[in-house]
């Protein structure tokens, strides 16, 4: 009876122990990688066995030696996330020897042992992204060979000590973004002939001096955005050859120097935008892929002939925001395939004519929030199938037939927030409009003086509102008057001045013509004004003059017969 009960006993601790090491409490196990969260201690149970354990949102401060013993052969990924661990005790990675990738992120770790990873020998990336890291520590590092992804993003180092990634020459990628690294030295990245990613945006960078790229010869993209940076050494790309990105917006930067982007032909992606750039010329851009090039919220006041003339790959052009008032002629000379250009938001009055010519591929034109009044004629020759043409917000008055013919080669073309005069030079704007209500939202394209037209849609305007000057204006003469008058003259009288409106005389010479509201002052000139004065004043006397005169001679006429009627009006 003894055996069987003790075999029981001991199938049943197999059983019991089988299940315990399959999985820990709030822990999913899957093959042989564990992910945990919500522990309030390391987890003590977890098979050892597991080659990768993951814990996030612990409440796990702190981890020793101990914690890792049973899993030292087999672990080969490790891994912290948002957990408040506050120390890692020195030891705890001597025994685990195979671990190939390490990530504390989202921790409130402030240091690291120096010897912490001294026996890792195998890591090949590391991740300490996000935590409270003060000070870099060289020693870290002093041994990690085979490491390839080095992670120190989104911390709070100062400094980078010029040997702390001299032994990783096997790195690819290496991320220092979002620390407060004010300095880098022109050894900080020796040797790291394998580089591929090198970022450093957000720090406070002054300056990245000459020859600190120098050993790169693999770098691929380099981020040094939301920096400080005042200026850049001409050759400071010169070695890093096959650079596809480059990022370098956010700073500082008042000039590029003459070639320093001469020699990358592999450049596909350049930043430039925020920055204090007042000049741009020719010899700064080499022959490269780059298919964007932003440079908005610079200070450039000029765009010069052949300034990109080697990115005949450029798809896109971004110079809005700047201070821009004179754009060359032949500034985009040998951009073939661009297909946007955008000087939104500049100083521009005026264009060169031709400025767009051999732009095979321009579909769409910003020039919104300029203070262009006029377009060349022929200003967007040798384009055959423009998108949109953004011209809104700018201090055009009218455009001449010449324009309107060359914006017919745009599908949409965005004109509101212009000063339009409506005057008799709008009609062929306004006929255009009523042409192509589908290039533009008529309901938007409104005058803006003379006053009295104030507000009112172009397109719906009429030949008469144009042309207050000319003929077709009806005097507003009752039905009556006009029966009785049939002689008398149209009058010139437009009533655009107030002094012929109220010109005083019989009782029944009032111009009604208030309904009208023709502008007050303001639309007509001064001389203008002086003319109609006297026009008015002198066809008001010559009417007065025939009215009387009237009057006289068919009193005379009728002589008894209107007795009664005159009674009631004139005497007493
Ligand atoms: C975490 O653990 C500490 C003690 O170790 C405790 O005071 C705290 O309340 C715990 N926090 C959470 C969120 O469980
Ligand atoms: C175009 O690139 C060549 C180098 O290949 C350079 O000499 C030339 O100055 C560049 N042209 C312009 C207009 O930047
Ligand atoms: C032109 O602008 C339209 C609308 O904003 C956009 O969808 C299109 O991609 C642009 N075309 C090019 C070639 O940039
Ligand atoms: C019109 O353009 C001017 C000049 O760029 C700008 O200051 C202003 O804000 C713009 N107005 C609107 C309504 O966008
Ligand atoms: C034209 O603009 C007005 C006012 O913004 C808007 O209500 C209307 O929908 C627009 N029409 C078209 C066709 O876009
Ligand atoms: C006409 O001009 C006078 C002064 O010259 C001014 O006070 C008045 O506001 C103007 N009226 C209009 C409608 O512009």
């Amino acid at each position: 009876m003894d055996l069987p009960w003790t075999l029981h006993v001991l199938g049943l601790l197999c059983f019991l122990t089988s299940v315990v090491w399959s999985c820990p409490d709030r822990c999913v196990c899957q093959g042989t990688k564990v992910f945990c969260s919500g522990l309030s201690d390391f987890p003590k149970t977890v098979s050892s066995t597991s080659a990768g354990l993951y814990l996030s949102n612990c409440n796990i401060s702190f981890l020793k030696p101990e914690d890792l013993t049973d899993l030292s052969n087999t672990l080969s990924i490790f891994v912290v996330i948002d957990t408040g661990l506050r120390e890692v005790h020195p030891g705890t990675f001597d025994s685990t020897q195979n671990i190939g990738a390490l990530g504390f992120t989202g921790t409130e770790l402030q240091d690291l042992p120096e010897a912490l990873f001294k026996n890792l020998l195998k890591l090949e990336s590391m991740n300490l992204k996000s935590n409270k890291l003060l000070v870099l520590r060289p020693n870290w590092f002093s041994t990690l060979t085979a490491l390839k992804n080095l992670d120190l993003s989104k911390n709070q180092f100062t400094s980078v000590p010029v040997e702390t990634f001299q032994p990783l020459t096997e790195l690819q990628y290496l991320l220092l973004s979002g620390n407060s690294i004010s300095q880098i030295s022109r050894e900080t990245f020796k040797g790291l002939s394998k580089l591929q990613t090198l970022r450093l945006n957000k720090n406070v960078l002054k300056e990245f001096p000459l020859g600190s790229l120098d050993d790169l010869g693999n770098l691929q993209e380099l981020s040094l955005q939301d920096n400080q940076i005042t200026h850049l050494h001409p050759d400071l790309f010169s070695k890093t050859l096959r650079l596809q990105k480059l990022f370098l917006s956010k700073n500082r930067l008042t000039s590029l120097p003459q070639g320093v982007f001469l020699n990358l032909p592999l450049l596909s992606q350049i930043s430039l935008y925020d920055n204090q750039l007042e000049s741009l010329t020719p010899g700064v851009f080499g022959p490269m892929a780059l298919r964007e090039l932003w440079l908005y919220d610079n200070k450039l006041s000029r765009v010069e002939d052949d300034t990109f003339r080697n990115l005949t790959q450029l798809r896109l052009l971004v110079l809005s925001r700047n201070h821009i008032s004179h754009v060359s002629t032949w500034a985009f000379r040998g951009l073939e395939q661009l297909g946007e250009v955008s000087l939104h938001t500049n100083l521009l009055k005026k264009l060169q004519a031709g400025t767009f010519q051999g732009l095979p591929s321009l579909v769409n034109i910003s020039l919104e929030h300029n203070f262009i009044s006029s377009l060349p004629s022929g200003f967007l020759q040798g384009l055959s199938h423009l998108g949109e043409i953004d011209l809104k917000n700018n201090s055009l008055p009218n455009l001449p037939q010449e324009t309107l013919d060359a914006l017919n080669v745009a599908q949409e073309v965005l004109l509101q927030q212009n000063p339009w005069n409506c005057n008799k030079d709008i009609l062929p704007l306004r006929n255009w409009l009523r042409q192509n209500p589908s290039k533009t939202n008529q309901t938007l394209v409104v005058c803006e003086t003379p006053f009295s037209l104030n507000g009112e849609v172009i397109a719906l305007l009429a030949d008469e509102n144009l042309m207050p000057l000319s003929t077709t204006e009806e005097p507003a003469w009752t039905s009556t008057e006009k029966r009785k008058k049939p002689h008398t003259p149209p009058t010139r009288r437009s009533t655009s001045s107030p002094s012929v409106k109220t010109t005083p005389t019989s009782d029944h010479e009032e111009v009604t013509s208030g309904g009208q509201g023709q502008g007050e002052n303001g639309t007509v000139s001064n001389d203008t004004s002086i003319i109609l004065i006297i026009i008015a004043v002198v066809s008001t006397v010559i009417i007065s003059t025939v009215i009387i005169c009237c009057l006289c001679w068919r009193r005379n006429k009728k002589g008894r017969g209107d007795l009664s009627r005159r009674n009631k009006n004139s005497v007493l």
